[in-house]
């Protein structure tokens, strides 16, 4: 009852602030188990996420794969957390560059994403995987 209390009075300064990602907030077997596929999944008229975002050099940076393998290690699971985890203000959509650089202007998004609008709208169920580990559940209304 008690430590309940405390955690949703923890959880509630934390999204007051809208403190930057932290591993409470995010999670991690989330991330590794929907999160990452979306990373390496081939969408028909796009370019994967990781063939440009594989050590790029600007904040979205993946582990580059082993040769051969097709899937991250743990441990290169781990970085790519910490790595995405900063790109996201869990709860607020605007100050997350995950899920609005990818995003087409029309719904939101970023006009200036070199890598194209991978995803044309809010609905799409991938988009929407990122937004639910980002925690920003009500897409478009929490600014
Ligand atoms: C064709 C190459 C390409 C593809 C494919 C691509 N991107 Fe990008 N992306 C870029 C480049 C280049 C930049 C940095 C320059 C810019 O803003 O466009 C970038 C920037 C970003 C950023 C901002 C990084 C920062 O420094 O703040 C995010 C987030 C991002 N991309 C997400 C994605 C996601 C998610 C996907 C797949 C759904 C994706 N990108 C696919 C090329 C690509």
């Amino acid at each position: 009852m008690r430590a309940g209390l405390v955690a949703m009075i923890v959880a509630g300064a934390a999204s007051l602030q809208a403190a930057p990602a932290s591993a409470q907030s995010l999670d991690y077997e989330f991330f590794k188990a929907r999160v990452e596929p979306i990373f390496l999944k081939k969408k028909p008229g796009h370019t994967r996420c990781y063939v440009c975002h594989a050590e790029s050099n600007n904040a979205f940076r993946l582990e580059k794969l082993a040769p051969g393998a097709k899937f991250w290690t743990e441990e290169q699971s781990r970085r790519n957390f910490a790595t995405v985890s900063k790109l996201v203000v869990p709860g607020n959509f605007s100050a997350s560059r995950l899920l609005f650089m990818p995003l087409a202007p029309e719904a939101g998004g970023n006009s200036f994403h070199n890598g194209g609008r991978q995803f044309e709208s809010k609905d799409d169920p991938d988009w929407k995987t990122l937004a639910r580990w980002a925690n920003v559940q009500k897409p478009g209304t929490s600014q």
